[in-house]
């Protein structure tokens, strides 16, 4: 378990825009988090709500026309958003990782897997080739391949066994935190479980932290510590597992634990949530949510709910919720 008052990282209201052809699209609204040393956290919601803008803003990889207009991501105590180039590099892959959906297809055909996972060993450390070879034997039994598939090419490897690969790619450095991001949803479901299963079984056995991204709320139940919710940029719910399993906050929360099949909770009739995530360029006023919720009264079509604590530990962003009745 991790320690209550050790953060590793602090996502304090960050603002993330995209310059799109209409305007200023606002993929990420004042969202603020922290993740513990060792927690497995989650960061859940449909498509298109700003999962990805988050890590990729802590990885600080965003491209082209994104730009943080706001906030800060402090990781160890420091700013991330003020690193310089060396700094960069060193937080990239010694402290962070991260691993994408689509990762393992991102590994180079042409290279034996051996020799991509020494190059990730020996970009960042002064090692000598045979020990560089000898640790990525090492990578890949951790992640339950067999060390002699080392000079395997990618082709010669099913997607769950490459996806395997990558994740080894990202334990390579001995991070304090691995972001990932919907890492098994290219997968069927067998092999998911397993990798998850896996992932879990190193965090415990490494110590790291993690951030792990996913529409499957359910799963997410099954894995994490504390979940966030995103809702069209908006963390709308943050939650330690247990409150949100019994007492979810927010009827978005609520809508998701009905709206997907799970890979591990038990089998249950889906209802979904009728409508879509509004426009992000020209939001409506007031709630975002609201045009899509069962719950909600004339006052949230108007005013935009706080962020705010609502039990212990458990935060929301909603009219209908009283404030925090502690004890
Ligand atoms: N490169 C981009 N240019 C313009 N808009 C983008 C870009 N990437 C993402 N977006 C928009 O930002 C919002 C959040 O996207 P994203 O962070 O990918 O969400 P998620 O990971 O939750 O699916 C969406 O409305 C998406 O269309
Ligand atoms: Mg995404």
């Amino acid at each position: 378990m991790y320690q209550e008052n050790e953060t590793l990282l602090e996502v304090k209201n960050l603002t993330v825009e995209y310059q799109a052809v209409r305007g200023a699209l606002k993929a990420v609204s004042g969202v603020s988090f922290t993740i513990h040393r060792g927690e497995f956290f989650g960061l859940a919601g449909e498509s298109g709500c700003g999962k990805s803008t988050i890590a990729f803003s802590i990885m600080r990889l965003l491209k082209g026309a994104a730009s943080v207009t706001g906030g800060e991501i402090n990781f160890k105590g420091k700013n991330i958003l003020s690193f310089g180039n060396e700094e960069l590099r060193l937080f990239r892959w010694d402290r962070t990782s991260m691993v994408l959906q689509s990762a393992m297809n991102n590994l180079n055909p042409v290279v034996h897997i051996g020799s991509q996972l020494c190059d990730a060993i020996s970009a960042h450390e002064n090692i000598r080739k045979k020990e560089a070879l000898e640790k990525a034997r090492q990578l890949l039994k951790m992640v339950n391949i067999n060390g002699d598939r080392i000079s395997a090419y990618p082709h010669e490897l099913s997607g769950g066994m490459r996806q395997r690969v990558v994740i080894a790619m990202a334990m390579a450095l001995r991070p304090d935190l691995i972001i990932f991001d919907e890492p098994t949803t290219a997968l069927d479901v067998v092999v998911q479980y397993n990798i998850i299963r896996r992932i879990m079984e190193l965090k415990k056995e490494m110590g790291f932290s993690i951030m792990f991204i996913t529409h499957d709320l359910p799963l997410m139940l099954e894995v994490c510590d504390r979940i966030g919710i995103m809702y069209a940029g908006r963390m709308v719910e943050l939650s330690p597992v247990e409150q949100m399993k019994t007492k979810a906050a927010h009827p978005y929360t609520r809508g998701l634990l009905q709206a997907f099949p799970s890979l591990l909770g038990e089998k249950k009739r889906l209802s979904g949530i009728p409508g879509s995530v509004p426009d992000l360029i020209t939001p409506p006023a007031g709630c975002l949510f609201y045009p899509r919720c069962k719950e909600g009264s004339e006052r949230c079509g108007r005013e935009s709910p706080e962020f705010r604590s609502c039990g212990p530990g458990q935060f929301c962003a909603c009219h209908l919720r009283k404030g925090a009745v502690h004890g």
